[in-house]
């Protein structure tokens, strides 16, 4: 099985992309052949500033490992540095129709909120398809935000191969952890770099509780009995805290005699100590980063070869 999956370095990555993917992405690497990078090509769509690419690259890259992405498992690496992903991506655009592109939810949220689309923006999902059919990949890990576009690939892949051949590209299957798929955000819609609304992965500590204390709740009073089902605080607990923490944190709401702030503290501390380890990790990675450059590269060593052999086979098949 080949698993593959990739992240935009446009910021620090949140609890949304860390449970949504990153984690998911970790766990798998130890059940097939894994392939993660890190999306510089599409960054390009929001990102103008050369030096603040580069920098979000080596955050993003780091903090990838920091939570455990195992360089000895997963071929990790950035996707500029295949380089051959941009000719497939043409490719593709050439059987793709204009209006499944129009369709794309993220490019009718981007352009409804007012920002105008450059060509790049509006083909997003043409290179990302060339980002997994490049590597004959079997599943992608990824949100429920990016479902469409993997549809978007299947049918890319399927037109493709009505047109050039049976099984010239392999049709892919997401991977989307229900429990994770859609993280909220800290006012409730999906949490997102560009709703501002998100809880960044290696948050300082106090910034970290300022927003947690933030969260927004109803106004039932201390002693009351509440809601666990309708409450953000239980639903970032889940995915931090065991089973029978939670089992236990829900039955206190539903008995009452503690107010919000009570919970909001205890998923402070769950959170901090959930990625304790990672801090620690990151802080010595980020000590050397001759090792970053060193894995990315070996990482694109690896990815670049298979990439080629698919474009043989393509460009072939294309009459090129
Ligand atoms: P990106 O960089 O926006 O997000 C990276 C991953 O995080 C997931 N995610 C979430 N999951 C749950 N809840 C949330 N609130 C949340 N927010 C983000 C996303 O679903 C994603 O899996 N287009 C992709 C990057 C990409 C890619 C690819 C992914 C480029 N090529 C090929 C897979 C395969 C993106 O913008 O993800």
């Amino acid at each position: 099985m080949r698993i593959l999956s990739g992240i935009q370095p446009t910021g620090r990555p949140h609890l949304g992309n860390y449970f949504g993917m990153m984690q998911p992405a970790i766990g798998l690497q130890h059940e097939g052949e894994a392939f993660y990078f890190i999306a510089d090509y599409h960054a390009l769509t929001t990102i103008h500033d050369p030096v603040v690419l580069r920098d979000h690259c080596r955050e993003l890259a780091l903090d990838f490992l920091a939570c455990g992405l195992d360089p000895a498992r997963a071929t990790f690496f950035r996707q500029s540095h295949v380089p051959e992903v941009t000719e497939l991506a043409w490719l593709l655009s050439c059987v793709t129709p204009v209006p499944m592109l129009e369709n794309a939810h993220s490019f009718k949220d981007k352009t409804a909120r007012g920002f105008v689309p450059s060509t790049g923006l509006f083909t997003y999902p043409v290179l990302m398809a060339a980002d997994i059919l490049i590597y004959d990949s079997d599943v992608v890990p990824v949100g429920q935000d990016q479902k469409q576009h993997l549809e978007m690939t299947r049918d890319i892949a399927a037109k493709f191969n009505a047109r050039y051949g049976q099984d010239l590209l392999k049709l892919p299957k997401p991977m989307i952890r229900e429990a994770s798929a859609a993280v909220p955000g800290l006012d409730g819609q999906k949490m997102s770099k560009s709703y501002n609304n998100t809880v960044p992965l290696f948050e300082e500590e106090k910034p970290l509780r300022k927003k947690i204390m933030g969260l927004k709740t109803d106004s039932v009073g201390v002693d009351e009995p509440k809601d666990p089902d309708a409450s953000s605080i239980v639903q970032f607990y889940k995915l931090v805290a065991s089973e029978t923490e939670v089992a236990a944190m829900e039955a206190s709401f539903r008995a009452g005699g503690y107010g919000y702030g009570h919970y909001k503290q205890q998923l402070f501390d769950a959170l901090w100590e959930h990625f304790r380890p990672a801090r620690e990790r990151r802080t010595a990675l980020a000590a050397d980063p001759a090792y970053l450059d060193s894995i990315l590269a070996e990482g694109a060593a690896k990815a670049r070869p298979l990439a080629q052999s698919v474009m043989q086979r393509v460009r072939a098949a294309c009459g090129l």
